[in-house]
């Protein structure tokens, strides 16, 4: 199978690389930049791809919406087989990439675009043929979580953990997608699509790390707990719900011990039961390691992780209910239905009652439109 490769950034290199001892496997031309071109794999024009007849496959490593969605209509139209890392874009224009796919006879697979070198959708996938799943979760940002690691146990300001994720390659090119956590919804909505047909759109829940600080980590870990941001999919009545939200768990459970940039993903069948996924989410080679799965997989005859008449949905978060631990001033805390206060003064630290995860980000809003500051996560165990 010869393969080639659009981008030659941390992924699309990490995949060059992968492909030069890959067996069965052909590194095809590598699609840079005009003026980028200099090494002679590399070529600035892409017809030298799309109209290569040897060329089986095209692996898409440039990000953003387009020319990768352009880029992917015209492998597929051309009989190639698809594959990318690209979550946003799979987001937005998967389900139409799909069916071109499945018109061709040609594979479009995108494991790498959530878990990274965690083979999350791959297995999902197969399972989802046979079985009924039910709900999956976890953490799917490595920057996120090496940040949260590095916050709690090596007492690093935000800042600094934020510098460090960035040197080590596990960042987007703009941060902010991975600490508000819209790079982990991202991953949960192609979760839900593989697991239930469904692509949630509009009506999802996003709250990110950005709010978290070295006080709250001081406070946490006094009471035993460990924070992580945790992305959820379930099925609902009629949709789904797909939310992202920080979680404190007890220092004993599973996800508490999920350092660095690892990620951990889970999903439950209603036969299967519990399967847990861990590994590295992020980085050149984990990320690159799951493309080339991907291309292994479509030289075996794979072809689609969306379920076939797969549809997109609002989702219906209606049913994630919570207690939350929050963080905020004084009188702020007074528009929360706090069922408990942990520890009053300027700052007031709380438990709310339960909620859904709907009011909970929409109170957050409001505080906060207001000008107050708030953290919050919701408590996976009843702390008081
Ligand atoms: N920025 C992403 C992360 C890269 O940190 O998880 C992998 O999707």
């Amino acid at each position: 199978m010869k393969v080639a490769v659009l981008g030659y950034g941390t992924v699309g290199a990490g995949v060059y690389r992968m492909l030069l001892n890959a067996p069965g496997m052909e590194a095809g031309p590598v699609l840079v930049r005009p003026g980028k071109a200099v090494e002679s794999f590399m070529v600035s024009d892409a017809a030298l791809i799309f109209g290569d007849p040897t060329v089986d496959a095209v692996v898409e490593t440039l990000g953003g919406l387009d020319p990768a969605y352009s880029c992917g209509l015209r492998a597929l139209e051309a009989g190639k087989h698809f594959i990318t890392a690209n979550k946003a874009m799979v987001a937005a224009h998967g389900l139409e990439l799909a069916a071109l796919a499945r018109e061709k006879g040609t594979a479009f697979l995108f494991s790498a675009a959530c878990g990274g070198g965690v083979p999350f959708l791959h297995n999902l996938a197969l399972s989802a043929e046979t079985d009924r799943i039910e709900a999956v979760s976890g953490i799917l940002n490595g920057t996120t979580n090496y940040m949260l690691d590095a916050m709690q146990r090596r007492a690093l300001s935000y800042a600094d953990a934020l510098r460090e994720a960035q040197s080590l390659g596990y960042a987007e090119a703009d941060p902010t997608a991975d600490v508000s956590g819209l790079d982990a919804l991202r991953k949960i909505q192609l979760a839900c699509a593989v697991a239930f047909g469904i692509l949630p759109h509009d009506g999802m829940l996003c709250e990110g790390i950005e709010h978290f600080t070295a006080a709250d980590t001081a406070d946490i870990r006094s009471r035993g707990l460990v924070c992580r941001l945790i992305a959820s999919g379930r099925r609902t009545e009629n949709a789904v719900s797909a939310y992202v939200e920080p979680v404190l768990f007890p220092r004993a459970a599973a996800e508490s011990s999920v350092f660095v940039n690892n990620n951990m993903a889970r999903y439950m069948g209603r036969r299967c039961g519990s399967i847990v996924l861990m590994g590295q989410g992020a980085g050149r080679f984990p990320t690159a390691s799951a493309v080339l799965r991907d291309l292994a997989a479509a030289r075996q005859g794979a072809r689609a992780m969306f379920p076939e008449n797969c549809r997109s949905a609002e989702a219906d978060n209606r049913e994630a209910v919570h207690s939350y631990y929050i963080r905020t001033g004084g009188s702020a805390a007074r528009r929360l239905p706090l069922r408990s206060v942990l520890a009053q003064g300027d700052v007031v630290r709380a438990v709310t009652e339960p909620m859904s995860a709907g009011k909970m980000h929409a109170l957050a809003q409001n505080i906060r439109r207001d000008g107050n500051d708030l953290f919050f996560a919701a408590l996976e165990e009843e702390i008081c």
